[in-house]
Formats: structure tokens, sequence, C-alpha cells
């Protein structure tokens, strides 16, 4: 493609070392899509006229039919996508084939094309996420009785809706997608026309190709268009937030399914077995997400690092933005589906939950604020309890067990109304304050996101 200038050919080794055609093959349909639209805007600039436009457009896609049946043929000489579809086209076409390149180079080419593939992937990434949140709300809706232990520091805390629980993780989501449709506004700008970076002296309509490629703008800096790869970092944090969430969502999953919690019970086809130890079911999918999130965060760390001390303008270091791209889109679109599956058909033991929640040392801070509203100040009313306890400890009874006296003994402020406290269906109803698990939000939120949840639309 530059042979005019060069005497001798390129090593077998530099070809090796910068081909990118191995990973950046994917690319060739909005390559294409690309390629038509400036081809359209070459045919308006009187470049070619509309015969060459129609065998361009004509060549392409023969060329993306070929690419689809596995009948192209890459070659690693020719480099990238972009060349490898060029150099297919001149041949099939000839000479119109040869103009297309005008007033473009691969560099805004390639900004293009990775646009157009972010926000082909933004979208496929924000509808799974919404599929996992309607799973996650099935589950919730399945057992919505259900009371948990609620943790800090993985000690038990308070008690909770089980649905309480799965919600959290919905709302996780919903941020994430928020993020999502954020960054799409960022990446849904169209850079062709920006040249190599000074642009070009062919005036081309730009506002053409952005409306045949429906971009609602346009970049208005060539230099920053070329180089600008913030989108995609963006896209990558993004992503790893994703994974983040869902590696803590994991983490839960590998507790509950664990004998210790046994709090739910995931489906043969979710689990995998031991080859040594017979009883065995392991939760493998929660663990290679917990896993596969040091990927995400690192393929984040990979693109930053690439960026960061690049003089204006393209660099070829860029080309080492697509692998980490790839690797994460592909991995959180799988991550999101195989959970989706998995927590649809996930069952709550709710026999284990119900023996979870009986601990009354749960019931503590109810006790204590049973005291304040007895006007008790929460400072005495904490050390009260905490002394209580100490004592439920020692003489191995629980807080039910104790006689009105021996409550006395600790605070005169304690009556008989004590032991309606003392009863989990009442301390969560309790629970009312906005974002609090009192059965009566928690339902108001299902209805709300079920409701949200039959309206929103894909992306
Ligand atoms: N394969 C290259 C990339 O991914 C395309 C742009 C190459 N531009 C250049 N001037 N060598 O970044």
């Amino acid at each position: 493609m530059w042979k005019g200038r060069f005497q001798t050919e390129t090593s077998n080794l530099v070809k090796r070392y910068g081909e990118s055609i191995s990973y950046d093959w994917r690319l060739y349909a909005h390559d294409i899509e690309g390629s038509i639209a400036h081809a359209a805007a070459l045919q308006d600039a009187g470049i070619i006229n509309k015969t060459e436009e129609r065998a361009i457009g004509r060549g392409l896609r023969e060329i993306k039919k070929e690419i689809e049946s596995g009948k192209f043929r890459f070659k690693t000489s020719l480099e990238d996508i972009h060349m490898n579809i060029e150099r297919a086209l001149t041949e099939k076409i000839g000479a119109p084939g040869a103009k297309l390149h005008t007033a473009r180079s691969r560099n805004d080419q390639v900004a293009l094309d990775v646009r157009l593939y972010c926000r082909a992937e933004s979208k496929a990434i924000h509808n799974r996420i919404l599929d996992l949140q309607k799973a996650l709300l099935s589950l919730a809706v399945k057992q919505p009785e259900a009371v948990v232990p609620g943790y800090t520091h993985l000690q038990r805390g308070q008690p909770v809706l089980f649905s309480h629980h799965l919600l959290a993780y919905v709302e996780m989501l919903e941020r994430d997608k928020e993020r999502i449709r954020d960054g799409y506004k960022r990446i849904n700008v169209m850079p062709l026309g920006s040249g190599a970076l000074a642009g070009s002296t062919i005036p081309l309509n730009r506002k053409l190709v952005a409306q045949k490629l429906d971009f609602p703008a346009i970049t208005q800096n060539s230099m920053d268009a070329v180089s600008d790869r913030d989108f995609i970092a963006e896209l990558l944090f993004t992503i790893s937030m994703v994974g983040v969430h869902l590696s803590r969502l994991s983490e839960d999953v590998i507790l509950w399914a664990s004998a210790e919690f046994g709090f739910i019970e995931l489906s043969d086809a979710h689990t995998t077995g031991s080859s040594l130890m017979p009883q065995k079911k392991n939760p493998d999918v929660a663990e290679l997400t917990r896993g596969k999130t040091g990927r995400l965060v690192g393929n984040l760390m990979t693109l930053l690092t690439t960026i960061k001390g690049l003089p204006m303008t393209y660099n070829r270091d860029l080309q080492e933005d697509k692998e980490p791209l790839f690797d994460s889109i592909d991995q959180i679109k799988l991550a999101l589906e195989v959970f989706a599956e998995m927590m649809a058909v996930a069952k709550v033991r709710e026999e284990r939950t119900l023996a979870a929640t009986s601990d009354p040392f749960l019931l503590a801070t109810d006790l204590a604020d049973y005291l304040v509203l007895k006007g008790v100040p929460f400072r005495d009313a904490h050390e009260i309890i905490g002394k209580l306890t100490a004592h439920s400890i020692k003489e191995r009874r629980d807080f039910p067990d104790f006689r009105l006296d021996e409550y006395r003994e600790f605070s005169t402020a304690f009556e008989g109304d004590v032991y309606r406290v003392l009863d989990i269906k009442t301390a969560l109803k309790a629970r009312k304050a906005i974002g609090a698990p009192s059965p009566g939000n928690v339902s108001k939120q299902i209805t709300k996101w079920q409701k949200q949840f039959a309206t929103s639309k894909a992306l």
C-alpha cells in the first residue's frame, strides 16, 4: 500500500509483529458500512461517479458475504482489516476500488470502525444487563417471604428480606445501564473526514456521511478525532464496574450455595462436580466470573497505560486498543448471559434461611431501639443490650427466654411489651423508612421494577 517510497520489502518478522488482521477482522462489517458511506461522500464531492459508487457498494457487499460464508482469505501480509478489504475490492472491481481511499486514512477509518463497533456492543451489553435484572427479579418474587440475616463484616447483623438483598444488585445494574447510556453519547460521534490528522483538501460532505451512518454528531477537531480513545476507556471502565458487581454477586452466590449458609441451591446445569469427591457440587460459574473480573480491570489498565504517554496524534500504539476491548466485551457478554440463566432457575432453601434468621441476636438493635422509644438515650441503650447479649451467651439462654424481672435488672425501662419486639416479622414490618426492607416497601419496589422492565426498551 506504500510501495512508492520503499525499495525493499517489509521484513517477515515485522509483518508478524505488526499485523492486526488476526483479531481486527471482526470489524469487517463496520469497515464495509463505513466505506459505503465514504463512497457516497466521494461521489458527492465529484471524485467518483454514480456508476463507480455502485460498483464499490456491490463489491463491498460481495466481500461481506464472502467473509460471512468463510470463503474470504485474510492475508497477514495486508496487515489489517482495512487493507484486506480494500485490496480485495480493487482485485474485484479495478479502478473504482483504487479510488475509495481518497481523502481517507486508516487513522480516521479505524476510529470510525471502533466507534461503530462500540456502539453496537454497548447496546448488546445494555440489553444483557436488563436480562440479568429480570432474572434477579424473578428469583426475588419466587419466595417473597424469605428472610435472611443481613451481614456486615460477614457477621450477622439485622434481618432483611432475601428479595431486598437481590434488589440491591438490581440497583447496581441499573446504574451500570445508566453508565452505558451515558458513554454511548460520546461514542456516537462521527470521526470520518479527519484523514490522517488534518482532514483533506478534498471537500467532503461529513454531514452526509454522519447521516448515512446514523450519527447525531460529528467530531470537531481532526487531531483529537484520530487519537481519541477515551470513549473506549469509558466503556472498559463501565464493563469493569459491571464485572465488579457480578463478582460481588458471585461471592454471595458462592457463600449461599455452601453447606454453611445453604440459602440457595443452584441447578445441576449451572454447577460442576468433582472428579475426586463424589458429593461435590461446585459453583464454578460464580468463581469464574469472580476470576474473570481481574481480567476486565486489567484490560482497562492496559488501555489507560497505552494512551497515557502518546504525543499527538495517531501513533501505532493505538492498535493495542483492540484486543483488550474485544476481550472485555466478549467476556462480559458471556458472564451476563450465564448469570441470567443461572439466577433465573436457582432455588431458595427457606428451611435454611429460616434457621439462620431464628438467631435472636439479629434483633439486638431492635431491642436497643425499643429502649430508645421508652426514653433511654441510644448510647445507654446500646450498652444495656450489649450487657444483655453477654449475659445471654454466658447463660446459654436466648432473649425470648428471659423473664421480665430479669430484663428489668438491666433496665427498668423494659416492660411487658418487650416480647413483641422479639419477632422477626414485627421487626421487618417496622423498617418502613424509604429504602428499608419492610415487606410493604419491598413489594412496592418489586412492582416498580416489574413495571419498569415491562416497558424498558432495548438500547
Ligand atoms: N491497524 C491500525 C490500528 O488498528 C489501523 C491504523 C493504522 N494507521 C497507520 N498509520 N499505520 O490502529
